[in-house]
């Protein structure tokens, strides 16, 4: 299972970097807002710092909502460097352009994904992740979490080779739970793969182990 950080922040993805277990990073335009990233440079120089923190996989997600415009946008975000994942919503011409990415190598992520006939359509079209949301079908009384399960099975059936890449993640349980019914990927902030390291029996033992050395090594 690989591990996406889902921020723009790039303190935080050094962090998760450095704990030596990060295997991409996730953005989008509300992350990138949030950081006060603004104008096409700086968008751009933004996206090649996090390129310069980890090893590969970094979504960077496209603005333009009609052909000529995501593939014009996809094409400058995928010569920044061989790590970017030009990242797509799944909408009409959101299909097409990962098609169009896709014959021409250009890696991929379908971004926005809510049911399981949009799974599909993005596998069929060649996406290289997918990304369905938990945390915002959890929001609206809907299972995101059955959700992961239904795309698993049916890419299954398929042998389609996209990743599902869980998004919306907003808790140690989503996680866990990802990785039970074999999602690919989970994306998720730093304090979602921070808290999986706390059990109080860890630190209660930890506690114990070193009072009793002290005791007997005074
Ligand atoms: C993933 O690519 C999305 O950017 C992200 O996971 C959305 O998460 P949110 O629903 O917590 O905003």
């Amino acid at each position: 299972m690989k591990f996406f950080i889902d921020t723009a922040n790039l303190n935080e993805i050094k962090e998760a970097y450095d704990l030596g277990v990060l295997d991409g990073v996730t953005t989008n335009p509300s992350l990138m807002a949030k950081e006060g990233i603004k104008g096409h440079d700086n968008i751009k120089a933004h996206y090649k710092a996090i390129c310069n923190i980890v090893d590969n996989n970094v979504s960077a997600e496209v603005i333009a909502t009609d052909l000529e415009g995501m593939i014009k946008e996809g094409y400058e975000l995928a010569k920044i460097d061989d790590k970017i994942v030009v990242k797509v919503p799944m909408i009409k011409d959101g299909i097409k352009a990962i098609k169009k990415f896709n014959s021409e190598g250009i890696r991929t992520n379908c971004t926005l994904v809510f049911s399981p006939g949009q799974a599909i359509l993005a596998a069929k079209a060649g996406a290289s992740y997918l990304s369905p949301f938990i945390g915002r079908l959890d929001d609206i009384s809907q299972d995101g979490l059955e959700f992961i399960s239904q795309v698993r099975l049916i890419y299954d059936n398929y042998g389609f080779e996209t990743e599902i890449l869980a998004a919306s993640v907003r808790h140690t349980m989503h996680l866990v739970q990802c990785a039970e019914i074999g999602a690919d990927v989970v994306t998720c902030p730093l304090n979602v793969i921070t808290a999986l390291l706390n059990h109080p029996l860890t630190d209660s033992g930890l506690a114990k182990f070193l009072a009793d050395h002290k005791k007997a090594n005074g």
